[in-house]
């Protein structure tokens, strides 16, 4: 395993690009499964979760060539619609490709994704969808079994705004018969890139990015080429630090629409935001103000992907703030490195009580999954002393280099293997 680096105290400067979306990309690459040609993808991130999904593709039957950032995918030939529990363990969002594949073949046989250290994860909402979609589903053995004569467009209300559930409905939707209608359908920007790069490759989607979606079903999708959007949650991150390290940075290609109320948030801990375009400028103050209460929230609520990395900001905040995660069941996970470090917090159930306390101080801590990993690389960089932070692994699962984009903005930060 390896792991992070770092002497903290230094405040970040300077410009900053901003990676294509993890979030994005994992089901734009499904939907490939979708056309019966090539499908070419720019602004593609390079990390673990990307090249898993490709192994995933590839052991399905599709040829992929991966050219630093631009992604081919040739799903031409026939796909089988058998996933192995290899991949699926290794990447449980690929549970996606249930929709892609039933859509190109109308059946699949895929592992049961499970949980993850931030919750159960279940896939209820999924599943039923798909059953209102003339799709009979059987589980044995951890297996998820599905099969349909035809898909059947209809209406489906989802309880709860759920990303995944969304997706998948959207891609089983893409060549079924007649036309689906999604009622409080998630609107995050992902699911917008989604059905905007779908849209680009035939299909006929309305609504997008709004609680109710349709879409009217195509009988094939063509080739196309589509770019990634930027990654909301790297630019979120990369503004957090900065705003823990008194720093000034500017990230570029990222929409203001798609980070509103993560700007919002850090403009009310005393930050200076300033916005030309697709560059967004944070000026950090000399003492951040506390955050008297904040849930996470679906979009455009503020996103459960950075409760850690703002819980981390505010540690050293001048008084107390509270943070409620409404979204996943056990999203704390670095609070228990972050008191290491000398942070005062206080944990109920989903609700965090943080004390500011004037310092964090450098300590050996570990990173347990992925956005609570980078919260713990914030927390290195604002620290008085040396930190490291262990299995740099899960942070690499979503962001495509921040070591090199951190040092690009002054941090001193490597990563080393362990001995
Ligand atoms: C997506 O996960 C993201 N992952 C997550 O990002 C993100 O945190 C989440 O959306 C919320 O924004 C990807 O896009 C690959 P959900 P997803 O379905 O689709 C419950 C990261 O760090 N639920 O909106 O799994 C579920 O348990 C990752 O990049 C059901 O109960 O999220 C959770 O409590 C982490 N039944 C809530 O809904 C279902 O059938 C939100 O889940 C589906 C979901």
């Amino acid at each position: 395993m390896a792991s992070f680096e770092i002497c903290g105290g230094r405040s970040l400067q300077g410009d900053i690009k901003i990676q294509g979306s993890k979030n994005a990309v994992l089901p734009i690459l499904a939907a490939t499964v979708l056309n019966k040609g090539i499908t070419k993808l720019y602004n593609c991130p390079e990390i673990l979760d990307v090249y898993n999904m490709i192994k995933i593709l590839e052991s399905i039957g599709c040829i992929i060539e991966v050219d630093g950032n631009t992604v081919t995918v040739d799903a031409t030939d026939t796909i089988s619609g058998v996933v192995s529990l290899d991949y699926v363990a290794s990447i449980r969002s690929s549970i996606i490709l249930l929709g892609a594949i039933l859509g190109r073949i109308h059946s699949v046989e895929i592992p049961y994704p499970g949980g993850c250290v931030i919750g159960e994860r279940p896939i209820d909402m999924h599943l039923k969808a798909l059953e209102q979609m003339n799709v009979s589903i059987s589980e044995a053995d951890g297996i998820i079994r599905c099969e349909t004569k035809a898909l059947l467009g209809g209406t489906i209300n989802l309880p709860y705004p759920s990303v995944g559930a969304t997706e998948n409905i959207i891609l089983a939707a893409i060549l079924a018969k007649g036309s689906t209608e999604i009622s409080n359908a998630a609107k995050e920007p992902e699911i917008l890139d989604l059905c905007l790069c779908l849209n680009e490759m035939g299909a006929n989607i309305h609504g997008m990015g709004t609680a109710h979606i349709v879409v009217n079903g195509v009988k094939r999708l063509q080739d196309a080429e589509y770019t990634i959007m930027p990654d909301r949650i790297v630019a979120g991150t990369y503004l957090a630090a900065a705003a823990a390290t008194y720093g000034n940075i500017q990230i570029y290609d990222v929409w203001e629409h798609d980070i509103k109320s993560i700007l919002e948030v850090f403009a009310h801990m005393g930050c200076g935001i300033v916005i030309r375009g697709k560059r967004i400028r944070l000026i950090a103050p000399q003492i951040l103000l506390p955050v008297e209460s904040i849930r996470t929230r679906p979009f455009p609520g503020f996103p459960t992907d950075m409760q850690s990395q703002l819980l981390a900001c505010l540690c050293i905040a001048r008084g107390q703030s509270t943070i409620y995660e409404d979204i996943f069941e056990d999203r704390f996970k670095a609070v228990e490195e972050l008191e290491k470090m000398g942070a005062n917090i206080l944990l109920n159930k989903n609700k965090a009580i943080i004390n500011g306390v004037s310092k964090l101080r450098g300590a050996t801590v570990k990173a347990k999954e992925l956005r609570g990993g980078a919260a713990l690389v914030i927390a290195g960089l604002m620290a008085e002393g040396d930190a490291k932070i262990e299995n740099s692994i899960y942070v690499e699962r979503g962001y495509q280099d921040i070591c090199g984009d951190l040092s690009q903005l002054g941090a001193c930060i490597r990563i080393v293997e362990d001995r």
